[in-house]
């Protein structure tokens, strides 16, 4: 949380870095950009629509003023100090302008691999040589993107979690290439923003976005298969202490942008069936329903964003009546078994891969802290009869069967 001093006082830095640029105004952009606001730097800010910029703007002034009153200002000293962070944005016309004096460029466009090159092609072109390239892409490879430039040792990830300015990590992932020099760099950035870096190499979907996959994609395969309905999963899930359940969340995230990381981790895992994307994302992308940010998706949203309910086929869809401490079950077992297939492929370190779900994703306890409370015998027990009944993508990763045997 910003200190509503840094709100007020122009020019107070974090970590050495002066103006930050933001290429994409979406809801990732805008957010990453009211950040390095609520941080004293200036910001320079780029969309290809100029559209997106204004929502942005809108956006951000309002997160400014909610940080602003948490801080404890009020009236008119809340006013004039998000009036005064809000002085600080600058938006451009055109990619290259974002680069022209800034320390590091975080770009979060959309997750098109041509696209996220083309940009950091441009930016190489019109930085100045020590500027960071960072990219806060989901999934996609940080290695091809940098291959795109002349600076791969500059070129990082720096992955935040929606909201940006609300969840507590990031994501640092290190390309081939990038230099710890860069990496601990931008590290030290996110910590000064109050977030909690974690190293993680270059993989598809490095920590997060991998190992809570199941979060999402076994909800949707109890939908698929008509063992449970959208109310019953998000309620059972919610019980158990996740902040959000797993349809709330990808219409709160967008149901484009959850697909394309499933589609990316598919097919970064060769077409491995246990990130088999779902058909009924695919067909609510297709018919333009994205979730909040659409007005609908799985739920219907008012004007102001509010829920007013399931979607009406969801509503009466069918519901086979599967126990909700199953659902739970089921979608924490595969996460704890994604956690380990992880962890036998030297992606992070146990603890790591804990904090990244509690702080990323909010969960009420990490994979490896689940499994032990489960125990682990009996996990790989549950996972071996899942398999036997579901199908092999619950088959016990080789790192889970050697820990269980150990
Ligand atoms: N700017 C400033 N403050 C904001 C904000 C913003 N943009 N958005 C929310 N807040 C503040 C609110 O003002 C509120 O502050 P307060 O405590 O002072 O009142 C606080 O954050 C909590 O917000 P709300 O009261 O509105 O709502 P909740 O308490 O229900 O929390 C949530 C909302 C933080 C979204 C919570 O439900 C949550 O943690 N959900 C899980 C989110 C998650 O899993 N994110 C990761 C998604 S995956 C991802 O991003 C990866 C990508 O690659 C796809």
């Amino acid at each position: 949380m910003a200190d509503p001093a840094t709100l007020t006082t122009p020019g107070r830095r974090t970590g050495g870095f002066g103006t930050i640029g933001v290429v994409g105004a979406g809801t990732m952009g805008a957010g990453i950009a009211q950040l390095a606001l609520e941080h004293g730097h200036d910001v320079v800010l780029f969309d290809v629509e100029g559209a997106a910029v204004e929502r942005a703007r809108r956006r951000i002034a309002d997160g400014l003023a909610r940080r602003v009153a948490r801080g404890g200002l009020r009236d008119e000293a809340a006013a004039e100090a998000t009036g005064q962070a809000m002085a600080r944005l600058r938006e451009v016309a055109a990619v290259e302008e974002v680069a022209g004096s800034v320390d590091l460029v975080v770009e979060a466009a959309v997750e098109r691999l041509d696209l996220k090159r083309a940009v950091f092609a441009t930016l190489d072109a019109a930085a100045a040589p020590g500027t960071l390239l960072a990219s806060n892409t989901s999934a996609l490879s940080i290695d091809a993107i940098a291959a795109a430039t002349t600076r791969p040792e500059r070129v990082l990830g720096l992955h935040f979690f929606n909201p940006a300015p609300v969840m507590p990590l990031v994501e640092v992932v290190a390309g081939a290439a990038t230099t710890p020099g860069a990496a601990t760099a931008a590290a030290g950035l996110v910590a000064g923003w109050g977030k909690r870096p974690v190293a993680v190499r270059d993989v598809p979907g490095f920590i997060v976005n991998r190992v809570n996959r199941p979060f999402t994609l076994e909800p949707l395969r109890l939908l698929e298969s008509g063992a449970a309905g959208v109310t019953r999963i998000d309620r059972a899930v919610e019980a158990a202490g996740f902040p959000m359940g797993p349809f709330a969340l990808m219409d709160f995230v967008g149901i484009d942008v959850n697909l394309a990381v499933a589609v990316t981790l598919f097919e970064g895992f060769h077409g491995a069936p246990r990130f088999r994307p779902s058909p009924i994302q695919r067909r609510l992308v297709d018919a333009g329903r994205l979730g909040r940010k659409s007005g609908r998706g799985f739920h219907v949203y008012g004007p102001d964003g509010a829920p007013l309910g399931p979607a009406p086929e969801f509503a009466a869809g069918p519901d086979a009546g599967l126990p909700e401490a199953a659902i739970v079950e089921r979608i924490v077992l595969a996460i704890v078994n994604e956690a380990f297939h992880a962890l036998g492929q030297g992606v992070a370190t146990r603890d790591d891969i804990d904090l990244a779900l509690e702080l990323g994703a909010r969960h009420p306890r990490g994979p490896f802290a689940w499994a032990d409370l489960l125990g682990l015998r009996h996990a790989t027990a549950l996972l071996e009869a899942l398999a036997a009944a579901e199908g092999e993508r619950f088959r016990p990763a080789p790192a889970l069967l050697e820990a269980a045997g150990g």
